[in-house]
C-alpha cells in the first residue's frame, strides 16, 4: 500500500507501507533530491549533452529537477528511468512540487507521468525521456550513460538491488568519466563499488544524513 506523506521541507513523498520505507528522506524530498542527484551528480559533469539513467523513477522528482536544470543551463539531457511499479494517477497528481519549484514546469511534470512507458518523448526544448517499465534485476542496458542516479530503496529492505552484479552491469554501461550518485553511504556498498573499479568518494550528505556516495568511472 502506497500513501502520500509530507516531508520536513514541505514537499511530498510516498510511503510504502509494505516495506516501511519512504521514497525520499523525511527531512525533505526536494532538498534530498537536489543535493544528492543534481548538486552532487548532474552539476558535476561539464558536458553540454548528458545521458542519465535513473534506478527507480517513483514520483518523477529527480526527472523534474533534471529537466529544470537542463532548461536553466541549456544542456541537452537524454533521461532513461526504470520503474517496476509505476505510481497511479491518484497519487502522482497529488504531489506538490510545483508549490516549491514554481508552476512553470508543472505541465511538463504531469506530461512526464502521463506519457506511455517504454517510448521516448521530448518534453521540453532540452529534455528527452524514456520511462522503462521493467525490473532492474533482469534489465539489459541498450546504451551507455554519463550519469546514474541510484535511487533504489535502501539495502536494508532491498539488498538484492545493491548487488555486485547490478553495480558491475552499471559500470559496464557507463561512459568513461561517468558518475553514479546515491544517498546511501554504507561501507559495504562503497567497498563493492571500489572492487568493481569505481573511484569512490564519500561526500557530505543531504540534511539529516552525514554522508553519501559518489562513484566515478576512471577515464
Ligand atoms: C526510494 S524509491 C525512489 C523513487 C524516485 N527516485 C523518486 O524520486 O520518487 C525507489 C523506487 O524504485 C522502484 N523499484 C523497486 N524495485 C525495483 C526494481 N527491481 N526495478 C525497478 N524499479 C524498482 C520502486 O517502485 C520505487 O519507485
Amino acid at each position: 500500500m502506497l500513501k502520500i506523506i509530507s516531508t520536513s521541507d514541505g514537499s511530498n513523498s510516498i510511503f510504502n507501507e509494505n516495506i516501511g520505507e519512504s521514497y525520499h528522506s523525511v527531512n525533505g524530498a526536494i532538498q534530498e533530491s537536489q543535493h544528492v542527484f543534481i548538486d552532487a551528480g548532474l552539476s558535476q559533469l561539464s558536458l553540454n549533452k548528458i545521458s542519465i539513467f535513473e534506478v527507480g523513477f517513483g514520483t518523477g522528482l529527480n526527472a523534474l529537477l533534471s529537466l529544470i536544470y537542463s532548461e536553466n543551463n541549456s544542456i541537452k539531457i537524454n533521461y532513461d528511468a526504470i520503474e517496476i511499479k509505476p505510481l497511479e494517477k491518484k497519487l502522482y497528481e497529488k504531489l506538490n512540487y510545483n508549490e516549491f519549484l514554481g508552476n512553470k514546469f508543472q505541465s511538463q511534470f504531469l506530461k512526464i507521468h502521463e506519457i506511455e512507458w517504454n517510448k521516448t518523448f521530448q518534453i521540453s526544448k532540452n529534455f528527452v525521456i524514456q520511462k522503462i517499465n521493467d525490473d532492474l534485476k533482469t534489465y539489459k542496458f541498450m546504451k551507455s550513460y554519463n550519469l546514474f542516479y541510484f535511487d533504489a530503496f535502501s539495502p536494508n529492505v532491498q539488498s538484492e538491488l545493491w548487488s555486485k552484479e547490478i553495480f558491475y552491469n552499471i559500470f559496464s554501461n557507463m561512459l568513461s568519466g561517468g558518475i553514479l550518485v546515491t544517498y546511501c553511504a554504507k561501507g559495504e556498498v562503497r567497498r563493492c563499488l571500489k572492487d568493481i573499479g569505481f573511484y569512490v568518494e564519500r561526500i557530505t550528505g543531504p540534511v539529516g544524513k552525514r554522508e553519501m556516495i559518489r562513484a566515478i568511472k576512471p577515464i
